[in-house]
């Protein structure tokens, strides 16, 4: 899809559809945009039709005085409250809409209060993520597939800071696409060989460090940790390094760590998990795509920090050589865990990234991961856990968060969680008890990034959409990504 900024007079735009936006009738609402059909729009608020509320739309087909073929009226709700997260998702719905009726050139027309960088960066995000499907493996009706070849923003003045805030929304929002396709892909066809490979081709074009560190690097390193969870499967595990370094820094700068979790499939191991919705846990490597789409845009966008990314690739399968319940692993930080739960294979993986990374010099860490079922019962589908040993740093990812319109929350880890982190036979177990599994499996990452500043993020309930969203498509969200990459962008050293 083709995407553009674009200064013309609305009577003057060609397109298969228009879109323009309209808010809830208030006091003081922004003016229409000239050359809009007034009466029609004024029609569909006065039939009850149309509200202006958040999502809502209304097609209206050859719509007097313009060239567009169809205009479509999209509801942005209060116009106090919209915002430029608000601008993605109705771009996005917007785009989704469209392209099931078939448009293939669209214009979406911001008024003056709405066309500063920020919303113009968003809108082109909403289009290229809401135009997104991960039907890659579906050979049918291939000819008959609808798409939108060309999405412009039009905007009363092109000036060359929207031109840069569209390129950025651009390669944000085709980043966190690349992220999505490595999730959709099944587990037969992504094994952490092949993320591996991936991610080397993608560091080749991006022009990012890479470095691929084997089972007997693990070996010699002492990562026992991952290598335990490994055992079980044929596959060989992979733990993915890509370095971004920007032309000039200082050496006391600070050094920002992103660890993954690239499970590419979670069995369970010995501990197997059920077989209803066990197709569901190809998407346990989010984390590990998440930071290798925002290492995409960071090459691009030439953040002023250095930044490592590190994705553990395992695959967590049962075997007769699988480790068993009870095993007791020693960890690349020389902490021996005992391992009562397979399943709960995330945090030993993590656990010997964080260490690593630590060693390559990270002075900040931020990690993402679908670690437990224990944050969608906290949290639903909506939010994001957010877990911090340091206050400034989560200050920052919530900073990012918020920009970039990805809700998180900030969840507790007191140093009170970590008395059912005990064992009788190791220095740790790898679970708690039944009862806040998300906090004590984050307490267990802490006790390994110790004194470095860290945020784990826990996003088992928000990397994948049961449902597809107005905006948004069934599958891979891509969440993180864009707070990944705008917590390194706003980072000025
Ligand atoms: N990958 C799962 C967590 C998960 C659950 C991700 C649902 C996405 C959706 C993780 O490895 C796991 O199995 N965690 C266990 C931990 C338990 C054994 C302490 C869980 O959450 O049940
Ligand atoms: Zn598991
Ligand atoms: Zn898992």
């Amino acid at each position: 899809m083709e995407t553009s900024l674009l200064a013309a007079p609305l009577n003057q735009i060609e397109a298969d559809a228009l879109i323009v936006l309209s808010f809830e009738k208030e006091e003081g609402g922004p003016e229409p945009l000239p050359g809009l059909p007034v009466e029609s729009i004024q029609e569909l608020y006065q039939s009850g039709e149309f509200k202006g509320k958040s999502l809502e739309t209304a097609l209206l087909r050859r719509p007097p005085g313009l060239k567009a073929g169809k205009l479509l009226v999209a509801g942005g709700g209060k116009w106090t409250k919209f915002d430029a997260s608000e601008l993605r998702k109705t771009s996005g719905a917007a785009l989704r809409l469209l392209k099931s009726k078939g448009a293939r050139s669209i214009v979406l027309a911001l008024g003056p209060g709405f066309s500063a960088e920020p919303h113009v960066a968003a809108a082109i995000e909403g289009a290229i993520l809401g135009d997104y499907e991960p039907d890659r493996y579906k050979t049918e009706h291939l000819d008959e597939k609808k798409t939108v070849a060309s999405f412009a923003v039009a905007v009363p003045e092109a000036t060359p800071a929207l031109e840069e805030a569209l390129r950025r929304g651009r390669i944000v929002a085709e980043s966190q696409n690349f992220a999505r396709d490595l999730v959709s892909e099944p587990a037969n066809r992504l094994t952490p060989t092949v993320l591996a490979e991936r991610a080397r081709q993608m560091a080749a074009d991006q022009d990012l460090e890479c470095e691929v560190l084997d089972r007997e690097r693990m070996q010699q390193l002492g990562m026992g940790a991952l290598l335990g969870v490994a055992a079980g499967s044929e596959e060989p595990p992979a733990l993915i390094v890509l370095r971004y370094r920007p032309l000039e820094s200082a050496p006391d700068a600070p050094h920002l760590g992103l660890v993954g979790k690239g499970i590419t499939f979670d069995a369970g191991g010995i501990s197997i998990k059920p077989s209803e919705n066990m197709d569901k846990m190809k998407y346990d490597m989010a984390g590990g795509a998440a930071v290798l789409g925002a290492m995409r845009a960071l090459a691009q966008l030439k953040p002023a920090i250095p930044v490592t990314a590190l994705v553990p690739a395992v695959e967590n399968m049962p075997s007769g050589r699988a480790q068993r319940p009870g095993d007791i692993v020693t960890t690349l930080s020389g902490k021996t865990v005992e391992v009562l739960n397979t399943d709960a294979e995330g945090r030993l993986i993590l656990a010997d990234a964080i260490t690593y990374a630590k060693s390559l010099g990270c002075t900040h860490l931020v990690d993402a991961a679908t670690l437990t079922g224990a944050i969608v019962v906290a949290l639903g589908y909506v939010y994001v856990g957010a877990f911090a040993s340091d206050d400034a740093l989560l200050e920052r990812v919530l900073v990012a968060s918020k920009a970039s319109g990805e809700k998180m929350w900030r969840m507790p880890l007191d140093d009170d969680f970590k008395e059912v982190l005990k064992s009788a036979f190791a220095d740790m177990p790898n679970i708690g008890n039944r009862w806040g599994g998300a906090i004590t499996a984050a307490m267990f990452l802490k006790e390994f990034s110790d004194q470095t500043p860290w945020v784990h993020l826990d996003i088992a309930g928000t990397a994948w959409l049961e449902e597809s969203k107005p905006f948004l498509a069934k599958g891979p969200s891509g969440t993180p990504v864009r707070t990944l990459i705008r917590l390194a962008t706003d980072w000025t050293g």
